[in-house]
């Protein structure tokens, strides 16, 4: 066993069901219900970067928003620490809202297009009332994921699309997460430029010690930046394993599904990550 399989996850969910109510009715006039996510159990260890992989409407970014407590399960429990998050008191709930930070697959609709940088990296700090030398803290932050404190005084439509995913990444910084939750964050980048952001995603798991959940519907993706994916379909976990494992022996067949596309596609980060 290795040393991950030990001690508390550092976020977990645990028989976790999603239902969604539907405008349409039945014919006896009740809201239909869908499935979003059945039975779902998924954990990361602390430092650890764990990946979710599935195809489009499998349940992805409904796991997010279970992970980051945006919603409530209808079934399950989900945890922080070994603690229930929908029993945190005020300040178990502030500081999970602080530990646990989201990066989204667009940072042209997650940042404020009329803000400056300098005042969208001070939001969440603001938000959570946590009280640092923030411009210390910015600089740091800055640092950390490659850019200079020239983006400060700029708007979000000054930069590209990987600059902006950069800038997105350090405000999910800057509030000292010690959990990193990051949806499709390269899917609307230029493949020429996703493994620079994968590459700083990694970088920040070593240095920082950050954990890591890295969801996409590329397995590559997944492949290249963690060392266990789980593979979703349907609203369930169908199977879970070492990239590698899964690439070469995938046995559900949603698995076979993002190795045939991983396959189909020839440049990328396929091949680097996979073989
Ligand atoms: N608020 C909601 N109300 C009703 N149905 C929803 C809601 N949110 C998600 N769904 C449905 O739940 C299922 C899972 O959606 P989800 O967005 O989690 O999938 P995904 O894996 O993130 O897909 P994608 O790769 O396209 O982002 C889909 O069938 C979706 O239509
Ligand atoms: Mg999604």
């Amino acid at each position: 066993m290795s040393a991950e399989t030990h001690g508390v996850p550092i976020i977990a969910a645990s028989g976790v069901c999603q239902e969604y109510k539907l405008a349409r009715r039945t014919l006896l006039g009740r809201r239909e219900r869908l499935a979003a996510l059945q039975d779902v159990s998924f954990h990361a260890m602390p430092g650890e970067a764990v990946g979710v992989v599935g195809e489009s409407g499998s349940g992805k970014s409904t796991l997010t928003r279970l992970l980051v407590g945006q919603e409530r399960p209808t079934a399950g429990v989900m945890e922080h620490e070994g603690r229930d998050l929908w029993s945190l008191d005020r300040d178990g709930r502030q500081e999970f809202r602080r530990s646990v930070q989201v990066v989204l697959q667009n940072p042209r609709s997650s940042l404020d297009p009329r803000m400056r940088v300098g005042s969208s990296l001070l939001q969440p700090l603001r938000a959570l009332h946590v009280e640092v030398d923030m411009a210390a803290r910015v600089r740091e932050v800055l640092e950390q994921v490659g850019l200079g404190t020239d983006v400060l005084s700029k708007y979000p439509h000054e930069f590209s699309g990987g600059q902006l995913q950069r800038i997105a990444i350090a405000r999910a910084l800057m509030p000292h997460p010690k959990v990193v939750i990051a949806d499709e964050p390269v899917s609307a980048l230029d493949v020429s430029i996703q493994a620079q952001v994968l590459n700083l995603l990694k970088d920040l798991v070593t240095e920082l010690g950050l954990t890591l959940v890295l969801i996409a519907h590329d397995l590559s993706v997944v492949a290249y930046t963690t060392s266990r994916v789980a593979v979703m379909s349907g609203g369930r976990i169908v199977e879970t394993g070492r990239p590698a494992d899964l690439f070469h022996h995938p046995t559900a067949e949603a698995t076979q599904a993002l190795v045939d596309a991983v396959l189909t596609v020839e440049n990328g980060l396929a091949g680097k990550a996979l073989r």
